[in-house]
């Protein structure tokens, strides 16, 4: 279970969900993912764990287990951390890049204007990083010691949330004077994020919202990848799962909630409602040096164990996204570790080297359906957060809710007698709501309206 939460705490909260809250609006994009949270996150982490923990199986052969027709989400569920796990490794590398800033005495360099940007457009120094990052992860991977991370983070992680607690408070103190005369505080960007604003709310901008948000979910709670599969093929029998669903739940989503609360006060106080509107995968790495230099010297120790503990959340993702992929190779095609780690990190290489060219030699503007000017990163982050995951858990859904029943999965989480408060909750939205404001979602994603 701890493998579990250190799984799902990573970029995904830190570094994604900041940004895509700026992008839509704040308040609104909260309201939605708390709702979906509740509802749409519950429902597939509960399922995810359960089958793993029955089948006792990896992802790749769970799905064939309950129904040998399904068999092929198996290895949909292969594909996705594959396509993630590259630019995953890239934003890694970015924070690895500003934990080395910090802890050389060059983070004030890190907060002057440009800084970010010219980084990520040179040509050496983040592929260096990226590759860095994705070798760090290929080693524990490879070593098979995941076991002595997963321990440190119980140490690491409560660090990492009492600092993200003190430097949201620090952004509220912020305020600024903007050229045209307009002063904002830190308490108005608060109130941006936390309350939302129905006015000129459209049809087209809600659908916008929800699957910006369904995406962040999956992505946060590392469902609608196998993995949760694959770790809940590890939970013993007589643990209590509706327990540890509940944990990693809040504390998930606790992370990314106060995250924001630390990142968007700062984009409003500087850059106003416009400036969030337009904010991309840049926005952690712009606002938090500004954040640090705003502190003076105690800014720059700050910056540099804070940017540690985001770079080791990030490891223990990207390790659990490696090792899903590891184990399904073992499994399937009977490679040792060692040559299965290799081949993957040979994959994920290649593509990180695409995506960091992505901001030079292959630059280019792509338009997406939810708004954003994409790169290659952005790219690949559509496609496996806002297509493949939904689909993955669509299929599931259909799966668990109509061929092997939700009564499987409910004797599963039920097994010791625990009582299950959500079960009527759980048992309508694997049947009806989440199949069908999944297909909606599915529609409205790639463009068809
Ligand atoms: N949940 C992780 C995060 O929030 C990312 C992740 C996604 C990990 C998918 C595993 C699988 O950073």
């Amino acid at each position: 279970m701890l493998a579990a939460a250190g799984s799902a705490v990573g970029l995904g909260n830190i570094w994604r969900f900041p940004y895509l809250a700026a992008k839509d609006g704040g308040g609104l994009f909260l309201l939605v993912y708390l709702i979906l949270a509740v509802t749409f996150g519950f429902t597939l982490l509960t399922t995810e764990l359960a089958i793993g923990r029955k089948t006792r199986r990896s992802s790749l052969s769970a799905y064939r287990r309950l129904n040998p027709r399904f068999k092929n989400l198996g290895i949909l569920a292969l594909i996705i951390p594959m396509v993630i796990l590259p630019y995953y490794s890239a934003v890694g590398g970015w924070v690895m890049k500003y934990t080395v800033a910090y802890l050389t005495g060059n983070g004030a360099e890190t907060a002057t204007d440009g800084y970010f940007n010219s980084f990520i457009s040179s040509e050496t120094e983040p592929l260096i990083y990226t590759i860095l990052f994705m070798a760090a992860t290929a080693y524990v991977v490879y070593r098979g010691v995941n076991k002595g991370i997963e321990s440190s983070s119980k140490i690491l992680m409560p660090i990492l949330l009492l600092m993200i607690v003190g430097i949201a408070i620090f952004s509220m103190t912020f305020e600024y004077t903007s050229d045209d005369g307009v002063t904002r505080s830190g308490l108005d960007g608060l109130k941006v994020f936390v309350i939302p604003d129905f006015t000129d709310l459209t049809l087209d901008k809600l659908s916008i919202t929800i699957m910006d948000a369904i995406g962040q979910l999956f992505f946060s709670l590392s469902v609608a990848t196998g993995i949760m599969i694959t770790y809940g093929s590890y939970v013993k029998s007589e643990d209590n799962l509706i327990k540890s669903i509940n944990k990693i739940e809040i504390f998930d989503t606790l992370v990314a909630f106060l995250a924001g609360m630390m990142i968007i006060p700062v984009v409003f106080v500087f850059m106003g409602q416009e400036g969030m509107n337009h904010s991309g995968p840049g926005l952690m790495f712009i606002c938090l040096p500004k954040i640090f230099a705003s502190m003076g010297t105690v800014g720059t120790v700050l910056g540099a164990v804070f940017f540690t503990m985001v770079l080791f959340a990030a490891l223990t993702s990207a390790i659990s996204m490696m090792e899903g992929i590891v184990a399904s190779f073992i499994d399937k095609f009977g490679y040792s570790r060692r040559k299965s780690t290799a081949i993957e990190f040979v994959i994920c290489a290649v593509v990180g080297v695409l995506v960091c060219f992505g901001y030079n030699i292959l630059y280019f503007e792509l338009p997406l359906p939810n708004g954003v000017t994409a790169q290659i990163l952005d790219l690949l982050d559509y496609i496996s957060n806002n297509m493949l995951m939904p689909l993955l858990a669509l299929l599931t859904c259909v799966l668990v809710g109509w061929i092997t029943k939700p009564k499987k999965i409910i004797d599963e989480i039920t097994l010791n007698g625990e009582p299950f408060t959500r079960k009527g909750l759980f048992i309508v939205m694997v049947k009806y709501i989440a199949p069908l404001l999944l297909i909606l979602l599915l529609f409205k994603s790639v463009g068809v309206f």
